[in-house]
């Protein structure tokens, strides 16, 4: 969305804006005041700025300690840790908003996605039912990672699930599509997450919450994402690996389509 100027409006382009959020490395260098790190030390974060300007598809980042960075435990690799910051603390803000116990079931659209491969897991960990979106093809992509049943996104969501469980799903994670469509699957006094930005407002008179994520990758939320990769709670599926002057096909893939995350080594 960066890359396409699909921001413009919301956020401040300052040139030249370089791209990525997510990133792993070591420390080069702490800042004042900074504790708990030592140069060397491996880390692993989320680039945050409200301007755009700085970015991960770099050799050197700048972060603060606050928000943005977290040790990287030794058996969690480069690649997991470097792709999984932003869409992680986005996973954990949504499911954090629906709170699912094993009496639910949850229909995650856009499973197949950055988000959407994490939250899944997290979800299924729950020991909630969870029904995922995938288009054909895609499938075992999700069952792979747990989900119960899956439906073609390609049709009719709501019908599909309805099939499933009549009365409705108790929770939706909201990552991609249209929302309306959704909101029939959802059953009365459901709770949705948007990492899209439906809130309230966008479900009209229905009887359910809605509420927005806001993606905080701060270090007790980057923290829980580590410790589940490391405790293999958590894997992610990466499914290429790009050396830095590959970028520009790794943005037309990703354009194309992705399952999980696309990895670019800058050094
Ligand atoms: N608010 C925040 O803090 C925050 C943070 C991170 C991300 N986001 C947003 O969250 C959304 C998801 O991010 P992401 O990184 O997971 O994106 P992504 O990696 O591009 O994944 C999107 C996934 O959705 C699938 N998809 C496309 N159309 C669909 C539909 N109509 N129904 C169901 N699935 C569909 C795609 O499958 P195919 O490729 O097979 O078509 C793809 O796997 C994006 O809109 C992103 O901007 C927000």
């Amino acid at each position: 969305m960066v890359a396409a100027g699909q921001l413009a409006g919301m956020f401040e382009y300052d040139f030249p804006v370089t791209l990525g959020r997510d990133f792993a490395g070591t420390v080069d260098a702490l800042g004042d005041g900074v504790e708990g790190y030592s140069v060397g030390d491996r880390v692993f974060g989320v680039v945050m700025r409200s301007v755009l300007h700085d970015g991960s598809l770099a050799e050197y980042v700048t972060v603060s300690q606050t928000l943005g960075v977290a040790p990287l435990p030794t058996d969690v690799g480069d690649v997991e840790g470097g792709a999984v910051g932003l869409a992680g603390s986005a996973a954990i803000g949504a499911l954090d908003l629906v709170t699912l116990t094993g009496d639910d079931t949850v229909l995650i659209a856009g499973a197949t996605g950055g988000v959407g491969v994490i939250a899944l897991q997290f979800a299924v960990k729950s020991g909630a039912t969870v029904i995922a979106t995938a288009k054909p093809g895609k499938e075992h992509l999700v069952r792979g990672l747990g989900a119960q049943h899956v439906v073609d996104y390609t049709g009719d969501i709501a019908a599909q699930v309805r099939a499933i469980t009549p009365s409705g799903v108790q929770a939706l994670l909201h990552f991609a599509g249209e929302l309306d469509p959704l909101l029939d699957a959802l059953a009365d006094g459901g709770r949705l997450a948007s990492t899209r930005g439906a809130t309230q407002d966008a479900v009209g008179d229905r009887d359910v919450t809605a509420t927005a994520v806001h993606a905080a990758p701060n270090t007790a939320t980057l923290g829980r994402l580590a410790s589940a990769l490391a405790d293999g709670t958590l894997t992610l599926p990466v499914q290429r690996r790009y050396a830095f002057d590959e970028v520009p096909q790794a943005f037309a893939d990703f354009a194309a389509g992705t399952n999980g995350k696309l990895a670019v080594t800058v050094s």
